[in-house]
């Protein structure tokens, strides 16, 4: 058994983020293809006599530590799961925060998918992703897919997941924003922008499976599609200057990502992301920039230190 499992997990994006009615439930009807990409969270977990939670880096200050963190509510879920109930106070919880908060980028359900992931090795539970999956789905429509990562079809509330096997690599240029937006405040500011007359845009995903296949930049950068765009803009009108900034300083296309206000800017290649986040961040357009690339794979376990001697030891 280990001392401690960190696990690393992916950002993500929508390519396309169709919106579709509001349920009986309170969720959207929606249709969406996911890509995970290189920016990630790191989620490190060890037994402990009570419950503590570090978090570093990226907005780690807005992050509440208490039983309000996601990653908390998956620890209690999995212990549920187990019947080994009040087992998640056993344990201290480290984030690693890359991933923008309340950004659009499901930065809370990728902590979630990496602690369970992290505990489901700890406590050995021996359970297959399908399961946790499960779990996931519970605790966030973004939770399943941020432990699958690559690229999917999201459908449902964006839980129920067909994986797409599309391994072209595409370069992203992202525009981090100041504060966050509340994803439920969007989703109810679209519904306020139709019932005022406001059309759902007419692409379909299938364009953009077409385009990951043709594994052109150009071809993506014409079919990428976010309903939620316009209630976000709405929202922070600010941030159509930053859009704008980005295809000025030569992305291929830019959109808000999932409900913001980060934005997504796709390039030709890595030096054109690199050139076009340094432009971006010169002109006062955004708080900051990074870069980064997908499709990644989803949640990854990392090698502990006892399993890396245990290698060098064969
Ligand atoms: O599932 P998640 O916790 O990320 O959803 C947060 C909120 O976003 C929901 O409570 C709902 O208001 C909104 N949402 C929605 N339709 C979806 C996903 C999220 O209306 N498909």
């Amino acid at each position: 058994m280990s001392d401690s499992v960190t696990v690393r997990v992916p950002a993500k994006i929508n390519l396309v983020l169709a919106v579709g009615p509001l349920r009986q439930d309170g969720f959207h009807e929606l249709v969406t293809v996911y890509q995970a990409l290189s920016l990630a969270d790191e989620v490190t977990i060890r037994s402990a006599d009570r419950p503590e939670m570090r978090v570093f880096g990226e907005g780690a200050r807005s992050i509440p530590v208490d039983g309000d963190n996601l990653a908390w509510r998956a620890a209690a879920a999995l212990a549920r799961h187990q019947g080994w109930r009040g087992r998640e106070h056993e344990l201290h919880i480290v984030l690693r925060k890359r991933i923008p908060v309340a950004g659009g980028m499901a930065g809370g359900s990728a902590d979630a998918a990496g602690t369970l992931l992290a505990l489901a090795e700890l406590w050995e539970t021996g359970l297959d992703r399908a399961t946790l999956s499960k779990i996931a789905a519970d605790l966030g429509s973004d939770v399943p897919f941020t432990l699958h990562g690559g690229t999917a079809i999201g459908t449902g509330r964006g839980e129920r997941l067909l994986a797409i096997d599309a391994p072209a690599r595409f370069h992203w240029a992202i525009a981090l924003s100041d504060g966050g937006l509340a994803t439920p405040a969007v989703y109810s500011r679209l519904d306020d922008l139709r019932a005022a007359g406001a059309t759902p845009s007419a692409r379909s995903h299938q364009e953009v499976l077409d385009a990951l296949h043709s594994g052109s930049p150009a071809a993506l950068a014409s079919v990428l599609r976010n309903d939620l765009q316009i209630a976000a803009l709405s929202l922070r009108p600010e941030l159509q200057a930053t859009l704008d900034s980005g295809l000025r300083a030569g992305a291929l296309a830019g959109i808000v990502s999932g409900s913001g206000p980060t934005c997504v800017f796709l390039c030709q290649d890595q030096p054109q992301a690199n050139e076009v986040a340094s432009r971006l961040r010169r002109s006062g357009a955004c708080r900051d920039t990074l870069v980064a690339h997908g499709p990644v794979p989803g949640a990854t376990a990392l090698p502990t230190t006892s399993s890396l001697l245990r290698e060098v030891a064969r």
